[in-house]
């Protein structure tokens, strides 16, 4: 049979550090042409069955690589010589302060048609208090840019910053909306341990918006992105008709996923694999050929997934998923909607998720 497989490469690149960030990135660009040849290697000695079906190159930054060297990453996956590179989507990730017309261009060209941009606010304020590189000039610029030459155009906000206001939000949708933007994710802030974010909100510098405030905006948001036709169709994405992520997708419904890069994990046949998350392990692993870390998946563990992954996306899972369960789903039925074979969260269901899939563990 030949399978669908999603391939996810990470750049772990930024120029600098956001404030609250805590993803596997780091300033070092010096670094970029050992690790691209690291990159093409991990690619190369892979052995990769099946139909590659969506690609996403997520960071990190890759837009702060220079053009030619995703060429040559993408090359290396379209060379994979046991699998068919027949994606339906290829996505690139962008930052604002990174994306020029040429850029664009070129990762058109060379097939991606998908561009997912880092705004995260339209407010310099906010923008400042969060050390992005961009200010809003800048972020409308990538948007302007970005849509001009795709279709398939995605946009990243953040809820919860300090010194945001709910108006602020709303109207940074509907600028999306006028640019024609498809698809918008909204994450809300995670104050991550030590990140300086974290630090200045613990010794009181700064202090974040109470929960029902991120709550109310979260509400205003989703309320703002459905008036305007974005359809919520995960916890933090929104899209227009038919742009949904389809590799993003692919995460929640378990299909088969190869992360190559730093800190990249796959899921191969209810075995997870991870990738270490330096530098140093990570290029010793591909020069050794060595093994990634790898969990077979008991059947417990891959009933948890489905449930957990599949619960996050508001067409919910089939009612299967719950056999042995049942007691548990009974208690918290106020959260979720019955439809059919499906049961998914409802809006008061998503705002408390976490706390109810802890007990189904
Ligand atoms: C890993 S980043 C990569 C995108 C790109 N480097 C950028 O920042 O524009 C993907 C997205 O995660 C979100 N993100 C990162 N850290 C976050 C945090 N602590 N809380 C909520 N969202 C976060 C941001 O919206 C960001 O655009
Ligand atoms: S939010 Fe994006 S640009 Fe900022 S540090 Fe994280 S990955 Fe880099």
């Amino acid at each position: 049979m030949n399978k669908n497989i999603g391939i996810y490469v990470h750049f772990p690149f930024c120029k600098r550090k956001c404030a609250y960030c805590d993803f596997v990135s780091f300033p070092n660009l010096e670094l970029e042409s050992e690790y691209v040849s690291l990159l093409i290697d991990e690619i190369s000695s892979s052995d990769v069955k099946g139909k590659i079906s969506t690609v996403y190159f997520g960071g990190g930054t890759p837009s702060v690589l220079h053009a030619e060297n995703i060429e040559k990453v993408l090359s290396a996956l379209k060379n994979l010589s046991n699998a068919e590179f027949c994606p339906t989507e290829l996505t690139i990730e962008a930052n604002p302060e990174s994306l020029t017309y040429e850029k664009a261009l070129f990762y058109k060209k060379i097939g991606f048609n998908r561009i997912s941009i880092g705004v995260q606010s339209f407010d310099d304020s906010v923008l400042k208090i969060c050390e992005r590189l961009h200010n809003a000039e800048t972020a409308l610029n990538a948007v302007k840019i970005a849509t001009d030459i795709f279709d398939n155009v995605s946009c990243d906000l953040i809820v919860g910053l300090p010194g945001q206001f709910v108006d602020g939000l709303t109207e940074s949708i509907e600028i999306l909306n006028k640019f024609n933007v498809k698809h918008v994710s909204c994450y809300t802030l995670q104050l991550e341990e030590g990140t300086r974010l974290y630090n200045r909100v613990q010794s009181g510098k700064l202090s974040l918006p109470s929960e029902d405030e991120v709550c109310d905006a979260f509400n205003a948001v989703k309320q703002k992105l459905n008036a305007l036709g974005f359809n919520r169709y995960e916890v933090s994405n929104f899209s227009k008709l038919g742009y949904e992520s389809r590799h993003n997708l692919s995460y929640w419904q378990r299909i088969n996923y190869i992360g190559y890069g730093i800190s990249a994990h796959s899921l191969i046949d209810n075995v997870r694999f991870n990738n270490p998350s330096t530098f140093a392990e990570y290029k010793e692993t591909v020069l050794n050929g060595k093994r990634r870390f790898e969990t077979v998946l008991s059947v417990d563990d891959v009933r948890f997934e489905k449930l957990m992954l599949g619960l996050r996306m508001t067409k919910g899972v089939d009612v299967d998923c719950f056999a042995g369960y049942e007691s548990i789903l009974n208690r918290y039925k106020d959260f979720f909607d019955f439809n059919g074979d499906k049961v998914s969260f409802n809006d008061r269901g998503f705002e408390v998720m976490n706390s109810i899939l802890i007990d189904f563990m």
